[in-house]
């Protein structure tokens, strides 16, 4: 195993592999053009982490309203060791692995081992994954980093598989933001390239008294409307659009009877706003709105349907007493 004895974080060392698509991804323009240009509308949520949507999010992590990340992470301190005992993985591969900050519990639990993982971060957004890694390298001289750049909605058949059990991680909650048939398809790919030793770790947010979930997508120094509102920003800088972004509120309702959050921009007054790359202009009334994320939320139940539906079974179930959050250790059937 590569060892190295790095003193200070040292961002240069770190290249970004590029993971290709199995199967073709629309980009920008196309998805713009199929969500934005017709009732009702809407855009993927991957667009939103670019440099400043992920140094954003990584800030909403930090809100007092926003407690999935911290209930996670105090499930991960504690539970790291078990799920390192059971998982014994050769190998840590991290879907959406944004600052990879909660994963450190787990390479923390790894550290003295008799042998130690190698992490490969997986994520859209290349500045995080070179900050991530480089944050990761000077805290841990002993770890091997290979960061994944790519889309993991253009499937998971082209990353690496190297030799060794693989714990796959996914956490944040991340799967909630897929529609149920799409999270099953992303969990079954998973499965695909899953060996019989192999185990996935999932963090899935929780249902819960409507007002705590309102909260943690309405924190009240705006820090989440403002991580909404740069999704324009991007569409202005990557499609020539001239969306004025204070004209656009942050909107996040519960909606009890779907068990998720969905997130809107709402425009404030009518508005045309024009998408050059596309040739394209769009006209949007008062308080018409742009769905821009869903957040699904679980029961244990739900849960466990999901993986069941993707074929994986639970081996450990880890919640808090407040039952706010799930982190699941689950194995291909
Ligand atoms: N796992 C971290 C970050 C969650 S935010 C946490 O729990 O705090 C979601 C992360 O997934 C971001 O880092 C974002 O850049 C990444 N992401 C979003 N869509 C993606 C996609 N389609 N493919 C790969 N990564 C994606
Ligand atoms: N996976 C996170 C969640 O569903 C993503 C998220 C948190 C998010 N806050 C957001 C996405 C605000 C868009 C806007 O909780």
């Amino acid at each position: 195993m590569a060892t190295s004895s790095r003193a200070a974080p040292d961002i240069d060392a770190l290249r970004c592999q590029v993971v290709p698509s199995a199967r073709p991804v629309a980009g920008l323009a196309e998805d713009a053009r199929r969500g934005l240009l017709h009732r009702p509308r809407s855009l993927p949520s991957k667009y939103f982490y670019d440099e400043r949507g992920s140094r954003l999010f990584d800030a909403i992590c930090r809100v007092p309203e926003y407690y999935p990340t911290r209930t996670e992470g105090v499930l991960l301190a504690r539970h790291a060791a078990a799920i390192i005992a059971q998982a014994r993985p050769e190998h840590i591969l991290e879907l959406g692995s944004g600052a990879s900050r909660k994963t450190r519990h787990l390479l923390a639990a790894c550290e003295g081992g008799r042998r130690t993982p190698t992490y490969w971060p997986f994520d859209v957004c290349e500045e995080m994954l070179l900050a991530a890694g480089a944050e990761l390298s000077g805290r841990y001289d002993w770890l091997t980093i290979n960061p994944l750049l790519g889309d993991y909605c253009g499937g998971l058949r082209h990353l690496p598989a190297p030799d060794g059990r693989r714990l796959f991680v996914f956490l944040g909650g991340t799967i909630g933001n897929f529609e149920r048939a799409e999270a099953v398809a992303l969990l079954r790919e998973l499965h695909a390239i899953m060996a019989p030793g192999d185990r996935l770790l999932l963090g899935a947010d929780r249902v819960k008294d409507p007002a705590v979930l309102r909260a943690a997508y309405n924190d009240a120094q705006g820090v989440t409307a403002e991580f909404n509102r740069n999704l324009l920003h991007v569409l202005n800088r990557r499609l020539d659009a001239d969306f004025v972004v204070e004209a656009f509120r942050h909107e996040a309702v519960y909606r009890e009877d779907r068990e998720r959050i969905e997130m809107y921009l709402v425009s404030a007054r009518p508005q045309t706003v024009r998408l050059r790359a596309l040739g394209e202009c769009i006209g949007l009334a008062e308080g018409e709105r742009i769905l821009t994320e869903i957040s699904c939320k679980f029961t244990p139940d739900s849960l466990e349907s999901l993986l069941g539906a993707a074929r994986m079974r639970v081996d450990a179930h880890y919640a808090p007493p407040d039952g706010y959050f799930s982190l699941v250790l689950a194995r291909p059937d």
